[in-house]
């Protein structure tokens, strides 16, 4: 199946940064400039305390506010975690899962990813998956094997009408917040390995399935990376916290 039958998503990743203020603020400017077109999905996940404001702010948009992580349980004494009813009830549509930065710092294993995604999907939220190599395995080519395994792993035991909920973000450790992209043919090559391992599990729903790339996309190389066929969309840190540049990404083409 050809890219044009699956919805582009373009996605913000704020990470740790902008206070409920600045959210407002942010968002109080987006909502003048952003594109009026319904063409592609919009996502902007933030710190958790500034989903309210960002859901407030963004009411009656078509941005779709996620948070940048959960907890996999229903409730309980978790201090400090976030379920995903809680997240749902507040307004999120989206929740980024598996994100190289929590598996670095905060002992995120394939294991604990497939639990959230589960949890995620019971709940009716869309999660959005990071999966990428690190630089020592991209030099010893076994960016594929890698992936692939972490995308099967995120997915074990989704049902094949829930897959098409989740979105992959495919982030090259060593591209994020560098400056480095993949380029954009080896970007849309380890996607297609992706589909293919996700075709494995599903078979042709692994078509519906999108597949972003992330790791210093910004408004400079959004259009060259999503003339790939096999690109859905894009994870977007950095350029996602200036609304102008953000703007610019999501209008790649036009
Ligand atoms: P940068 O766009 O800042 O490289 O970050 C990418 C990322 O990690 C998005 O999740």
């Amino acid at each position: 199946m050809n890219r044009k039958y699956r919805k582009t998503v373009i996605a913000g990743n704020w990470k740790m940064n902008k206070t409920p203020t600045e959210t407002k603020a942010f968002m109080t400017e987006f909502k003048t400039i952003m594109p009026r077109g319904r063409w592609c999905d919009v996502a902007l996940c933030v710190p958790a305390v500034c989903i309210p404001a960002a859901v407030r702010t963004m009411r009656e948009t078509r941005i779709g506010i996620g948070a940048e992580n959960c907890n996999a349980n229903a409730s309980g004494a978790y201090t400090g975690e976030i379920a995903a009813n809680m997240l749902l009830d507040a307004g999120c549509k989206y929740v980024i899962l598996g994100h190289s930065e929590r598996r670095q710092y905060f002992a995120e294993t394939d294991e604990t990813v497939n639990k959230k995604v589960l949890k995620v999907l019971a709940e009716g939220l869309k999660p959005i998956v990071c999966v990428g190599e690190s630089l020592q395995q991209k030099q010893t080519n076994i960016t594929n094997e890698v992936v692939c395994m972490q995308t099967k792993a995120a997915l074990c035991g989704v049902s094949p009408a829930k897959v098409t909920d989740v979105v992959i973000a495919y982030e090259p450790i060593w591209a994020i917040g560098t400056g480095m992209t993949a380029t954009a043919t080896d970007a849309n090559r380890t996607i297609a390995a992706i589909r293919a391992a996700i075709r494995e599990l599903f078979g042709d729903a692994a078509d519906q399935v999108r597949i972003l790339y992330g790791g210093s996309m910004n408004d400079k190389n959004a259009t060259e990376l999503m003339s790939q066929p096999e690109i859905d969309g894009g994870l977007i840190g950095g350029a996602s916290l200036v609304a102008e540049k953000f703007e610019k990404v999501i209008n790649y083409h036009g």
